[in-house]
């Protein structure tokens, strides 16, 4: 691989993916780790990232300057750039000249880093130290008006770095920048594409499981269903999958899976109805975390009736089930600590989580994986658009969606609502801009308005379109007005019940992206 070197403040997660969308495997290490270690990886590059600290700290984030001497290409972006400059015989100081945001810069000498890219271009930068100068040995690459030193290259020692973000779109030569490092300067393929993922998953999972059966809980969102579908391609119908609908999903959705999926791939799937049983757990709860602990509870107590359903039947068949499929992603291995042992910034939060007492072994197809990947490999392997394309729906799903009581006239106005909205949104095209967009029903709210010769008294539906990288900040989109319009129109004139369209105009943070 690549190793991304994580100095924190969460630009290794993205400069891991552009390495990736150069075709190259990459997988983010903490700052702390040893050469010996780094070694013991075998990386054929390293990506120093990053961070929000100054080098001449104390107790900044450091680097084990031995791995600099390893003879393995490496590249610093940023505070990775002057962690190099430093530990290199280079000098860094804080000369007041801060550039933040896109800032001109011009290319000093002739060399594969920027080979092809104009010699002026838009870079984004953000910091407030810089790299006085270079290490012996080293060429100035580019310049900016406040950073004489904005780029070096030793071809000799393969040691790059730049002070400015080439992981971000803002800097307009920014991924070609780290495509000239990895394919040129490191001599590196791009290999590493959907179908070689889908490859060589599919041969650990046959290692793994044998001829044990497997169980995978489908939500209907695209984690599952890719994890999914990759284990069938392993394992056939060694594979059965639960979809639990228990009535707090969105139009259409069981039908997709039901029909669009399982023709799709084939698999062998268990519908289990668990609708009224969770309009009465839910009735008469209005509190936010009551409601999602209910929900939790319930789906668990579902998932493992089940669970022991399919036990008993694959007992008598002679092969028990020893494994669960889940469809966990890299930053959530990151973010847990397991990647890269940075702290657990968030524990997984979905449907009620595993049981403690876990009676499987897992199976993770999707682990080194980001979530656009899982997507280029759910369309790779042939699933539904409407799967491989849906946005980030929560566990507990519509119910979280109700401020106030659930109850099943709430859940279909809500519903109606919801589709309109998605509707709307994909036909204007907006699909890739929308982190997602939570369509939230006011329900112990009344308004008075009018229709026809007549007085109205109905609920507030507000549409929360967001944007953001990870769901752990965002903003809030701005959607066309002409469009909104449009939205507007049609759920108080389709829907029964709702008189009034508001929009959520608030970010992440303070605002989460759902109301509960
Ligand atoms: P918040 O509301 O915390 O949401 O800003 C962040 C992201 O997580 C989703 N979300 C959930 N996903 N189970 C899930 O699987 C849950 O209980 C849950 N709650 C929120 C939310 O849709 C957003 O993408």
């Amino acid at each position: 691989p690549v190793l991304v070197v994580d100095f924190g403040a969460q630009y290794a997660q993205l400069i891991a993916r552009r390495v990736r969308e150069a075709g190259v495997y990459s997988e983010i290490v903490p700052h702390s780790i040893t050469a010996a270690e780094v070694s013991a990886k075998n990386p054929v590059g390293i990506v120093l990232s990053g961070g929000p600290s100054s080098v001449y700290e104390p107790g900044s984030p450091s680097l084990d300057p031995a791995i600099l001497e390893l003879g393995i290409p490496v590249f610093g972006i940023c505070y990775g750039f002057q962690v190099m400059a430093q530990a290199l015989g280079g000098a860094v100081a804080q000369t007041g000249g801060r550039e933040y945001g896109a800032t001109d810069m011009a290319v000093k000498a002739d060399h594969a880093l920027v080979g092809g890219q104009p010699t002026t271009q838009t870079v984004w930068m953000s910091h407030g130290d810089q790299v006085a100068t270079a290490p012996a040995g080293f060429t100035v690459v580019a310049s900016t008006d406040a950073t004489p030193v904005a780029a070096f290259a030793n071809d000799e020692r393969r040691l790059y770095g730049v002070q400015w973000h080439p992981e971000v779109k803002h800097s307009e030569c920014g991924q070609d920048l780290l495509e000239n490092f990895l394919h040129k300067c490191a001599g590196l393929p791009a290999d590493w594409n959907s179908e070689n993922v889908i490859e060589t998953q599919v041969a650990a999972i046959r290692a793994q499981v044998g001829t044990s059966r497997v169980i995978c809980g489908l939500s209907g969102g695209v984690d599952s269903a890719v994890a999914a579908a990759i284990v069938h391609k392993a394992v056939g119908d060694q594979l059965v999958c639960v979809f639990v609908d228990h009535g707090l999903l969105r139009q259409d959705e069981r039908r997709q899976v039901e029909e669009d999926y399982v023709k799709a791939t084939g698999i062998r799937l268990v519908t289990v109805d668990v609708r009224e049983q969770f309009l009465n757990a839910l009735a008469g709860v209005s509190d936010p975390e009551t409601k999602r602990k209910i929900i939790g509870r319930e789906f668990i107590r579902t998932f493992e009736q089940a669970e022991r359903d399919l036990m008993a039947e694959a007992a008598a068949d002679g092969e028990p089930i020893k494994f669960l499929v889940q469809g966990t992603l890299y930053p959530d291995v990151v973010e847990s600590g397991g990647g890269s042992g940075t702290a657990n910034i968030k524990s997984h939060h979905n449907v009620g989580g595993l049981p403690d007492d876990l009676q499987f072994e897992l199976v993770e197809p999707l682990r080194a994986l980001f979530k656009d990947e899982v997507r280029a490999i759910g369309r790779e392997l042939g699933l539904p658009h409407e799967i491989v394309g849906r946005q980030p729906f929560p566990g507990p799903g519509l119910g979280i969606r109700i401020v106030g009581e659930i109850t099943q006239e709430r859940l279909d106005l809500l519903r109606e609502a919801d589709a309109i909205v998605r509707h709307e949104l994909t036909a204007a095209g907006l699909d890739d801009q929308i982190w997602q967009c939570p369509v939230v029903l006011l329900a112990d709210v009344r308004s008075v308005g009018v229709m026809g010769d007549g007085r109205t008294y109905g609920h507030p539906i507000v549409l929360r379109p967001v944007s953001s990288e990870d769901a752990m900040t965002a903003d809030w989109t701005r959607l066309p007005y002409d469009l909104l319009a449009k939205i507007s129109n049609r759920i108080t004139n389709e829907v029964a019940g709702v008189n009034r369209v508001v929009l959520d105009v608030t970010s992440k943070p303070p605002g989460t992206i759902e109301w509960e």
